[in-house]
């Protein structure tokens, strides 16, 4: 676990875009990401700094989660989700991403959400033991729903998109 008294979570402010932008084209994968080649751009043009859950230790940010609404639908007014979360490969496997998601469930449930959902790709090993750690369950599998580059030597394969879910309170 990361060490608590060196890992603060806070919300975004523009000043971290840089730094959140090359967060994300880290964590820009085939097994992650089913949109292919990472497209630099403003990282403040798709999320909003209150939706964005800053990691960050000794002043620097290591990790970030977007949770935002999932529709603007009053029928779906209590669900948020969560649209991208990455952590520095030099950081990971010291609880960071764990920490994000307990305060994302904190925030989700102050703003008055029940339920908190994602999509996370079948080929994505650590996200799926992640989410399944932390409570998260299967509700969805579409199957074969992408032909991503994760096979052997980089070959195409089949992969699902699954859908996790959480009830938060
Ligand atoms: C997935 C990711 C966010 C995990 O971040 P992290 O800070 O390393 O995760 P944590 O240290 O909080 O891990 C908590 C638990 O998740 C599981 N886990 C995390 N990474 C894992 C891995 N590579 N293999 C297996 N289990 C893993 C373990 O149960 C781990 O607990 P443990 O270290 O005590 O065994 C990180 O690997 C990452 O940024 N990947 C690229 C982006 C990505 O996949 N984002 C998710 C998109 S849906």
């Amino acid at each position: 676990m990361a060490d608590p008294q060196a890992l603060t979570i806070r919300f975004s402010a523009e000043s971290d875009a840089s730094r959140l932008e090359e967060l994300q084209r880290g964590s820009w994968l085939p097994r992650v990401t089913p949109a292919g080649p990472y497209r630099p751009r403003s990282f403040f043009d798709h999320h909003r700094p209150e939706e964005v859950l800053v990691a960050v230790s000794d002043a620097v940010p290591i990790g970030y989660l977007v949770v935002r609404r999932a529709s603007q639908m009053a029928s779906r007014a209590h669900v948020a989700s969560i649209e991208g979360l990455g952590v520095a490969a030099a950081a990971r496997r010291r609880g960071v991403a764990g920490a994000l998601l307990q305060a994302a469930e904190r925030v989700a449930a102050e703003r008055g959400f029940t339920r908190l959902t994602l999509h996370v790709l079948s080929c994505n090993v650590a996200a799926l033991a992640l989410y399944a750690r932390h409570g998260f369950e299967t509700e969805g599998v579409l199957r074969g729903e992408f032909q991503l580059p994760v096979g052997p030597g980089g070959a195409m394969a089949s992969v699902d998109d699954i859908l996790l879910a959480k009830r938060v309170a």
